[in-house]
């Protein structure tokens, strides 16, 4: 514990903004919980246990823990304090989900919001692969998301957004910037998210939040070779347009669990 504890830095800072200020900025919750509903109910009706990895708070999950049974992993001692006030201890994991092992298996992995970007290595994305192999039950299926190359090349040329939140003049600012930052230097697919959160103390004084999130994503052809060797893909879905393009944002892969490998 202590050492995952250590080593976590990005989001502790957001912990007690990031359900009600950052994540609905986009306000695709509902959206998002019909399309993985579809995505469950058409691959594995007879689910019962589904395990999130990089869950936080489990904002989607908890709508979700009403069908199944479900366990939450996460890097963060923060998401799991907060996490337990709303839900019962014994389903939330601290572990890293390039390097657990539960001793059970699920019907499900997801991992949901382009979490799997935050592994910042290609090789912790193949690591994140076995882990989910070796978590699933018989030939069921694994579903994740990414932003890809286009959209963080886009976000990072073109994107700032910012809004005033929880009506009493505090404003949210996000941008995405194509840098490494913890070393400083440009980087292929190497982006972070700046966020920042000015909290209005009195009179227009402001308090600044700033966080920096790290986040990586890959080829297409370059993750479905990695998958390809544990899984079978069955699905690669464009979350806006279903119909994969050139200029596709954001991407949810689907892929079933080879038994005789
Ligand atoms: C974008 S947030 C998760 C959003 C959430 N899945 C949702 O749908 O709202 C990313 C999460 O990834 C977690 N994370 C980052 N690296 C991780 C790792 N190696 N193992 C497990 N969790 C990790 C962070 O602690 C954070 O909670």
């Amino acid at each position: 514990m202590l050492e995952y504890n250590k080593k976590i830095k990005e989001y502790d800072l957001f912990v007690d903004y990031y359900d009600e200020v950052v994540r609905p900025y986009d306000n695709q919750l509902e959206e998002e919980l019909f399309f993985l509903l579809d995505i469950f109910d058409e691959y594995n009706p007879e689910a019962k246990k589904l395990l999130e990895c990089a869950c936080w708070t489990g904002l989607i999950l908890k709508w979700l823990s009403k069908k199944y049974k479900i366990k939450w992993l996460d890097l963060s001692d923060k998401m799991l304090n907060k996490a337990k006030k709303i839900l019962p201890e014994e389903v939330l994991i601290q572990g890293d989900m390039t390097d657990f092992d539960l001793e059970e298996k699920f019907d499900i992995v997801l991992c949901n919001y382009n979490s799997i970007c935050h592994l910042t290595d290609f090789s912790d994305w193949k690591k994140f692969f076995k882990q989910a192999y070796n978590h699933l039950n018989k030939d069921w299926i694994l579903v994740f998301d990414i932003n890809t190359l286009f959209e963080f090349n886009n976000l990072a040329e073109s994107y700032m957004y910012s809004r005033e939140v929880w009506e009493n003049s505090d404003i949210l600012c996000m941008e995405v910037k194509k840098t490494d930052y913890k070393n400083n230097k440009e980087i292929n697919n190497h982006f972070y998210w700046d966020l920042r959160l000015f909290l209005n103390q009195w009179e227009d004084n402001y308090k600044l939040i700033r966080e920096r999130v790290s986040e990586n994503t890959f080829e297409i052809y370059k993750i479905k070779d990695a998958l390809n060797k544990l899984f079978q893909i069955e699905e690669i879905i464009d979350f806006h347009n279903i119909e994969l393009r050139p200029d596709s944002s954001r991407v949810y892969f689907v892929a079933k669990k080879k038994i005789d490998l």
